[in-house]
C-alpha cells in the first residue's frame, strides 16, 4: 500500500504539537500563569506575572498587543472575555474582571498610584497606594478607557470611549467622559 510522506509523519507532528502546547502550559503555570485551554491567547500578547499571578477563564480572548503585568498582585480574567488590542491591565492592588466583559482596544486599567503628599521627597521613594479594581459580568468598556484604582464597575454596565472612571459605577450605567460621569441606565 502506497502512502504520502505528510500521511505517514502526520501521528509525530500532532504529538510534537500537543507535547508542546502541554509543555507551555506548564511553564506558563510554574511562572504564576494559569489559562483556561480553551482560551485563545494571541502570540503577539505579552502576559509578564512580575511577582504576581494571571488567571484567564474559558474561551476568552487575548489580542495582539495586550500586556497584562500583575506587578505582585492578581490580574484575574472571568469566562468568555475579550481584551482588544494594546490594552494594558495592572495587578497592583488587584484587577478582578467578571464574565463576558468586553474591553476595546487601548484601554489602560491601573490598581496603583504614586503617594505625592510630601513634596520634600521624589515621588518615586513615597510609595504607593492599592486599593484594587473590580469590573463585574457583563460589562462592556469603549475603546482608550482608563479605570483608576479604587473603581467598582457595576454589572451590565457600559463606559464610553475614551473616558477616565475614577469612582464606581452602579450596575447597568452608561457613563462617559473625563471624569467619567452617568450617561444613562439600561
Ligand atoms: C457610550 C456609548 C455606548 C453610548 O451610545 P448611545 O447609547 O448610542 O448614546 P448616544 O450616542 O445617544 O449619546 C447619549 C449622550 O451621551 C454622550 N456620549 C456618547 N458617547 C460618549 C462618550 N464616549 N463620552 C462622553 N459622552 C458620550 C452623547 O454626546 C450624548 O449626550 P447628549 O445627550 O448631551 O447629546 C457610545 O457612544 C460609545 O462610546 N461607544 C463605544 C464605542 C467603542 O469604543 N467601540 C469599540 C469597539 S467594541
Amino acid at each position: 500500500m502506497q502512502y504520502s510522506t505528510s500521511l505517514l509523519f502526520y501521528p509525530a507532528v500532532r504529538l510534537y504539537r500537543r507535547m508542546r502546547r502541554r509543555y507551555k502550559n506548564l511553564n506558563l503555570r510554574l511562572r504564576g500563569v494559569i489559562v483556561d485551554a480553551t482560551a485563545i491567547i494571541d502570540p503577539g500578547a505579552i502576559l509578564e506575572p512580575s511577582g504576581g499571578g494571571i488567571i484567564i477563564g474559558a474561551r476568552t480572548f487575548i489580542d495582539f498587543g495586550v500586556i497584562i503585568r500583575p506587578l505582585g498582585g492578581v490580574v484575574e480574567i472571568g469566562d468568555d472575555c475579550s481584551v482588544n488590542a494594546y490594552s494594558v491591565l495592572y495587578g497592583g492592588g488587584g484587577l478582578r474582571i467578571g464574565n463576558g466583559a468586553r474591553i476595546a482596544a487601548h484601554t489602560v486599567i491601573v490598581p496603583s498610584n504614586h503617594k505625592f503628599s510630601d513634596f520634600d521627597k521624589p515621588i518615586k521613594d513615597q510609595g504607593l497606594t492599592q486599593i484594587g479594581i473590580t469590573i463585574e459580568e457583563d460589562v462592556w468598556i469603549g475603546a482608550g478607557v482608563r479605570v483608576l484604582d479604587g473603581v467598582v464597575i457595576g454589572a451590565g454596565s457600559v463606559v464610553g470611549a475614551g473616558a477616565v472612571v475614577t469612582r464606581s459605577v452602579e450596575p447597568r450605567t452608561v457613563v462617559g467622559g473625563i471624569p467619567a460621569r452617568r450617561i444613562k441606565s439600561r
